[in-house]
């Protein structure tokens, strides 16, 4: 597949689910009510954002953009669906809020400064692209020292089963070490159907992370395991194999660079 054959196909993808998808769901007015406790039960943002530069990276649709400019934040959201950035730019002119939209892949933030945010929130998104050291250091660039840095990702497990067997055991049917686009399988409760999507292995996700210039201050699995599910449903399935990591960096003044090939500590 040439470089940017998966950004065609998942700018397609993410076109048709800007209409009507659960991944479209825009903030409401309740939620735009106290709109840090709702980006943020964990309590990992500061208690105020207001006049932060936050950059909202994939996460067009108007939930995260919206709600971080309801706190004051001067917000920028990055995604590479024109449909899903037309969310943001609608629900922002309604409420009157300023948001700004760049249409562009989260591997290449080349239209931005370095230095130039607090705060970087990306949703689920990083298995679109298949090279994750880019966008990380693409993040670091932008992201100022001491900046926060919000992820989430699907974990490497769940994007290896395939499908289920006759008794309904997950089966894993796709290597760990695989390379290049995952094939199409047959389970796809948590896969975007007509989605490129790539597999990236712990070692990338938070080591590389931690390489790329940050150092990680808490990581949590959201729980979707639902113990009355039906074996058909995805909370079922979430019993097994907890489908996303969600990680807390912060970035390391370049002052403090770690040398990738020894291990630091960093005390703030
Ligand atoms: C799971 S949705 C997240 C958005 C949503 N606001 C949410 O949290 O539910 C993933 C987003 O990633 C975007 N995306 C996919 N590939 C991308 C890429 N290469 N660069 C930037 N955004 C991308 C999609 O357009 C989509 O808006």
């Amino acid at each position: 597949m040439i470089d940017e054959e998966y950004r065609r196909q998942n700018r397609a993808a993410w076109d048709r689910l800007s209409d009507g998808s659960q991944f479209a769901h825009r903030a409401t007015d309740e939620e735009c009510l106290d709109p840090i406790k709702t980006l943020d039960g964990r309590g990992w943002l500061p208690k105020s954002v207001a006049g932060m530069d936050v950059l909202c990276l994939a996460s067009g649709g108007g939930w995260q953009s919206i709600l971080y400019a309801a706190a004051g934040a001067r917000v920028t959201v990055v995604d590479l669906s024109e449909g899903m950035l037309s969310l943001d730019e609608r629900e922002a002119a309604r409420r009157r809020l300023s948001v700004k939209t760049i249409h562009a892949s989260m591997d290449d933030l080349s239209m931005l400064q370095d230095q130039s945010f607090d705060i970087v929130h990306q949703p689920v998104s990083t298995c679109y692209v298949p090279d994750l050291l880019r966008v990380y250091s693409e993040i670091a660039r932008v992201c100022r020292d001491g900046g926060v840095y919000i992820s989430q990702h699907k974990q490497p497990t769940s994007a290896q089963i395939t499908h289920r067997n006759e008794r309904n055991h997950f089966v894993i049917g796709i290597e760990y070490y695989h390379e290049g686009p995952l094939p199409r399988t047959e389970d796809t409760s948590y896969r975007e159907r007509g989605a490129v999507e790539y597999l990236h292995r712990w070692d990338e996700l938070v080591g590389g992370l931690c390489r790329s210039g940050f150092v990680i201050e808490d990581l949590r699995e959201p729980r979707r395991a639902d113990p009355k599910a039906p074996v058909e449903h995805f909370g079922y399935r979430g019993r097994f194999i907890p489908p996303y990591v969600r990680m807390k960096a912060r970035r390391l003044p370049r002052t403090t660079q770690p040398d990738p090939r020894t291990p630091q500590i960093w005390i703030p």
